[in-house]
């Protein structure tokens, strides 16, 4: 029998990735999205390529009467959980919105999937859980902490609260996936990351002076302690971190508890790395400035992924001339994102 995943946040960017390898591997998918930082015509595109349908509600997780709905019209197995609000930066201006939206939406989403005695979840943590992990390849033992800004320590929290709800009825099955750095898009070029105005992340900035959108990159930093000075980060295509989804999906239908599991490739590329590697994909030379740091930053983030591979028997399949050459390829055919 086909198992439906209910996809919270799905039209987004990783959402939609991950919404497009759930219907190729056989899944039916609802998802639920308020469109707050994405658009419809994502998921319009995901059926095009996949050339199978599924179930769109636009709303918020936050209405708990409206999830009630959901898991009564339709029969559930599991939840992936992406909602949420993303930004490092906005997050410390408005830091009641983001720990309201975090929060919040992730506490009526529990409570419905109680009521509707649906116990198995995906959450989106990140990264950002271990602070900084000085320079070391992070494994799941890492001490976490140290985040300096709202939005990571919501994801914290969350983690936190996940395990309460888990130690409070061990019939919950939890996945804790703590991203990296995600970029790329799926080779069609037909979808992938839209920023809303200018991008705070490394990779859509790139492109965006690649595409002529912004005249030179800011290097934030040069004077870290890695091989050429600027911060190190652990890259992972967002096809790959997709499939990891699906992976840890079947992971959980058959192993109960609560897991945190990175998911990355294990090697770290600097900011310059990233630019020429760009570069290549683009077959233009990109201007950057070195700037100031950017405060918050840590010089040096990857992940130990062994784990992912142990228990999911995942791990990340593309390299960063795939990520780059992808990113690129949506960037030129849709240089406006969604929007046209
Ligand atoms: P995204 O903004 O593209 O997707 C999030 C989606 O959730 C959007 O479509 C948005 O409209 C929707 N949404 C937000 N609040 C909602 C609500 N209350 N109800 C319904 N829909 C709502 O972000 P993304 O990059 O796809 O990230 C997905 C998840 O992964 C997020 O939880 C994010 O924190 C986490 N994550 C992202 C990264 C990254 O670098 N992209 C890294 C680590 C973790
Ligand atoms: N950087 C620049 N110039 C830019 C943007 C970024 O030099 O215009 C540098 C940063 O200083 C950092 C690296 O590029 O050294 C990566 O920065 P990103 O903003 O792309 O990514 P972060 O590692 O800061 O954070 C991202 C997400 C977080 C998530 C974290 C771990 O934004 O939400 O990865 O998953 F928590």
């Amino acid at each position: 029998m086909t198992s439906s995943i209910l996809v919270t946040g799905g039209a987004g960017y990783i959402g939609s990735h991950t919404c497009l390898c759930l219907l190729e591997t056989g899944y039916s998918v609802i998802v639920i999205d308020n469109l707050s930082n994405s658009s419809i015509e994502s998921l319009n595109r995901v059926q095009n390529i996949t050339g199978k349908p599924l179930d769109f509600i636009q709303g918020d997780v936050r209405d708990e009467t409206l999830l009630n709905e959901i898991f009564k019209k339709y029969s559930i197995d599991a939840v992936i959980h992406f909602a949420g609000l993303k930004s490092v930066g906005e997050s410390i201006v408005k830091p009641i919105e983001y720990y309201d939206n975090n929060l919040h939406n992730t506490l009526t989403l529990c409570r419905a999937m109680t009521r509707a005695r649906i116990k198995k979840l995906v959450f989106s943590s990140s990264a950002t859980v271990y602070g900084d992990p000085k320079g070391k390849a992070a494994n799941e033992q890492f001490p976490v902490g140290g985040i300096t800004n709202p939005y990571g320590t919501s994801k914290l929290m969350l983690e936190q609260i996940l395990t309460d709800i888990y130690r409070s009825d061990n019939e919950w099955n939890i996945a804790l996936l703590r991203y990296f750095n995600p970029v790329g898009a799926h080779a069609s070029g037909l979808i992938g990351e839209d920023p809303n105005g200018i991008p705070n992340n490394l990779m859509p900035y790139i492109s965006q002076v690649a595409v002529g959108l912004r005249p030179y990159l800011s290097v934030y930093g040069n004077d870290y302690s890695t091989p050429d000075g600027t911060g190190v980060r652990d890259y992972i295509h967002v096809m790959d971190l997709a499939k990891g989804h699906v992976a840890a999906l079947k992971w959980l239908t058959t192993n109960p508890g609560i897991r945190a599991i990175n998911l990355g490739t294990g090697v770290g590329y600097s900011v310059l790395d990233i630019l020429h590697a760009f570069e290549k994909a683009c077959g233009k030379s990109l201007p950057y400035k070195i700037v100031e740091r950017r405060a918050g930053d840590v010089a040096i983030c990857y992940s130990d992924s062994s784990l992912a591979k142990e228990l999911l028997g995942w791990q990340a399949q593309y390299n960063l001339d795939d990520m780059c050459k992808d990113a690129w390829h949506w960037q030129v055919n849709n240089p406006k994102g969604y929007k046209g």
